[in-house]
């Protein structure tokens, strides 16, 4: 990879052998953007017929009515000077002055990664890895600096943050600070978004944009089960295989706003960032702030294409920590078996059920600590019940072990229930308004993690928990979204900090937790998917997909995630029928193959299942065991899109390309059958592949451009998988 800068033409030029990226700098100094995409060999101003006179345009150079900020494409854009279209960032000064302007300043080349304070990001293990481009912008009349920076990897991504400096002798107020903008040239895009609901998260939404804008955000204090901080921009007509994708994506876990919007004349503008509602960042002078890192992906092989760019980066260069490298626990979780229902016997019986059955890791939901038996009381208070675990955890969690099994813990740490000691003694650690009485949600409130010493309490608590080194896996929940923006710690211009502040102190925990306790295995959840994001999988290498268990259900929600998530991030467990959400009865057969195209889990009270429904389970988890580095470490490929056909299926390629795992489920049976074909996808096409159960033997070029058909199953939800092996 390599970043130039040629002087004449003021350009810079970041590229590699598959993209380029190219910025300006243009009339009075303002930053343009000239392109992203497939690599080209150098810029030559193609591109500059945006120079015209035009109705309502504000011209910064009074005497060229030609130069309108309105019509160029913007690299960082401002309000106040005539782009009147979304800007970038925002400021507010003491006089209440909002107008800012700020000029390029200046460049440095860097060799290697600079990462945002505080914040994950894509990181690199040399410094060879990366190069990155800082740009400098002033503002000299109230001296402030914003650097932009850019870096370069060698696959087809770069990734952007900005870090705002005050270089003044006031405080400025940030209003509004975006990780990037980016202004596209005038051509037809489908914009794709991942949005749903608590149990329906990453439903695909892809709709042709024409005017207007389309704007994404959460601003619940997480990334959210709602919304995910991803834009796709997507040639129209593009498909799995084929077409041009731009992919943007936050590597942040808290309050967004994504947006694209057209510009009058044609143009494209796309942003992603923390939120701009409720947010005010008080940067005192000498101070500096940093924006979360957006990854910009660009694929010319289709959606396809640019998930296994994100899934490669986000496995390899996000994910941190052994277990990024180890095949991931096949686990069993005991809340859908027993709710709130735990004890240390029934406990112990499971574990010899789960010994039995191959699985390797069982996992005590909610419901084991002081007085929780419902989800009313006891947040907050990380000490166990002694009623229902007289000896003590400690004492279960070795148990457990010496059966076989790993013992693994369900937290929900940034939470605290009314009725809780935490409460009676720290009522102020609450994130409330000063006035009003907090808004309750599953009957609790949420602790303000802006607060260093409610940081360093639920550390300790944890920590508590896991030092003995019996508890190998920690489930971090998160069941509530944030009301009552408010802090009692923060002081008056603070309090429009408290959502990213929030954020930033529940990744300090993070960060002291998984450095303190590199062994334990950290799972992320919040009601299931409500914070996949890769900001959370920068601590913990694996999220809890989704609270919807129904495999039919889970065909969308996986198809929806792994367009950003490698299969290696996902929980995905088999649960008892009927399914607990929706109450649809599938067979235990297409269960396990949903579930088996993530981490597989079990999550069901195995002593309630029949011998032979047993007998199979311990089949399943043998065949996993065997699949699962081609699962977790392989190639992925959506063969058929259950969103819109009556089917879902996908292959996997193991990395050594020997194993070729298929799968298909068809939704409902249809009298007129309608034959499926589906041609798999990553093999060689001049390669021999034995269909491991059958012993038949295909071409690569075989599956790869005929197919494969299903036969006719009378039957809704019926599932398929073929196994082959690479002669
Ligand atoms: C959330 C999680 C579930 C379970 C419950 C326990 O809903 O997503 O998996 O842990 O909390 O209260």
């Amino acid at each position: 990879m390599q970043i130039s800068f040629e002087e004449e033409q003021q350009v810079f030029h970041l590229y590699n052998d598959k993209i380029s990226y190219v910025i300006q700098v243009e009339k009075q100094r303002y930053l343009k953007h000239c392109y992203y995409g497939k690599r080209i060999k150098r810029w030559h101003s193609g591109i500059k017929d945006y120079y015209y006179d035009r109705g309502f345009c504000a011209n910064p150079i009074a005497e060229d009515r030609t130069f309108s900020l309105d019509t160029q494409l913007r690299e960082f854009p401002e309000s106040g000077q005539g782009d009147f279209r979304s800007p970038a960032y925002e400021l507010e000064d003491r006089n209440g002055d909002k107008n800012a302007r700020f000029f390029y300043n200046g460049y440095r080349i860097l060799s290697g990664k600079i990462a945002p304070d505080g914040l994950p990001h894509v990181y690199t293990d040399a410094d060879t890895e990366a190069m990155t481009l800082e740009i400098t912008l002033q503002d000299k009349v109230r001296n402030q600096r914003i650097l932009l920076y850019y870096t370069i990897y060698e696959d087809a991504v770069v990734t952007r943050f900005a870090k705002w400096i005050n270089d003044g002798t006031e405080p400025i107020e940030i209003c509004r600070f975006l990780s990037m903008n980016m202004d596209l040239p005038t051509q037809e895009y489908d914009v794709l978004t991942l949005s749903g609901a608590h149990t329906e998260e990453k439903n695909v939404y892809r709709r042709p944009l024409c005017a207007d804008s389309v704007t994404i955000e959460s601003s619940r204090g997480t990334s959210s089960p709602q919304a995910t901080p991803f834009i796709g921009l997507l040639s129209p007509g593009t498909t799995e295989e084929q077409g041009e994708v731009l992919g943007v994506n936050l590597i942040y876990s808290g309050n967004f706003y994504g947006c694209v919007q057209c510009g009058q004349y044609g143009t494209t503008r796309v942003q992603l960032g923390i939120n701009p509602f409720q947010f005010c960042w008080n940067l005192k002078p000498k101070e500096q702030f940093d924006t979360p890192e957006a990854v910009l992906v660009y694929s010319q092989e289709g959606l396809g294409g640019m998930s296994a760019i994100f899934h490669r980066l986000y496995r390899k260069r996000v994910c941190r920590g052994k277990f990024r490298d180890q095949e991931r626990p096949v686990l069993l979780n005991s809340w859908e078996g027993m709710y709130f229902a735990l004890s240390e016997e029934k406990l112990l019986g499971l574990a010899d059920e789960a010994v039995k059955a191959g699985i390797e890791l069982l996992v005590m939901d909610d419901g084991w600590f002081r007085g929780r038996n419902s989800d009313t009381t006891s947040l907050g208070d990380w000490v166990e019940d002694k009623e229902k675990f007289p000896n003590g955890i400690q004492d279960l969690a070795k148990k457990v072990r010496e059966k076989g099994l790993e013992f693994g813990i369900w937290f929900e740490p940034e939470m605290i229930s009314y009725e809780s000691e935490l409460y009676k003694q720290h009522s102020d650690w609450v994130i409330k308004s000063h006035c009003y009485s907090p808004i309750q949600s599953r009957n609790q409130l949420v602790l303000d993690l802006s607060n260093p010493k409610v940081c360093e309490y639920l550390t300790e608590a944890i920590s508590e928990i896991l030092k003995d080194g019996n508890i190998t896996y920690v489930k971090w929940d998160m069941n509530r979204h944030l009301t009552d923006l408010g802090s009692t710690f923060l002081d008056r211009e603070s309090q429009g900090e408290l959502s990213h502040r929030y954020v930033l102190g529940l990744y300090s925990i993070l960060e002291q937790l998984t450095e303190s306790f590199p062994d334990v295995l950290f799972e992320g959840c919040s009601s299931g998917g409500g914070r996949f994001d890769a900001g959370m999988l920068y601590y913990m290498p694996q999220t809890w997909t989704s609270d919807n268990t129904d495999a039919v259900c889970r065909l969308k929600i996986q198809h929806g995630t792994s367009l950003l998530f490698p299969s290696i991030s996902m929980g995905a467990h088999v649960s008892a029928v009927p399914n607990h959400q929706v109450g649809r009865t599938t067979s235990l057969e297409t269960r396990y193959l949903v579930a088996a195209a993530g981490n597989l889990g079990y999550e069901l009270d195995l002593k309630k299942l029949s011998q032979g429904e047993l007998e199979q389970i311990k089949k399943q988890i043998v065949q996993y065991k065997r699949l699962r580095r081609t699962v977790q470490f392989g190639e992925y490929y959506r063969l058929a899109d259950p969103f819109t056909e009556n089917q879902a299926a996908w292959n996997f390629v193991s990395e050594d390309g020997k194993q070729v795992i298929f799968s298909h489920v068809q939704i409902l049976a249809r009298s007129a059958y309608r034959i499926p074909t589906l041609r798999l996808r990553g093999l060689d096409p001049k390669a021999e592949y034995k269909n491991t159960e059958t012993k038949e033997v295909f071409g690569g070029d075989e599956l790869m451009y005929a197919g494969i058909t299903i036969p006719r199953v009378r039957q809704d939800f019926s599932g398929t998988m073929i196994v082959f092996e690479k002669i």
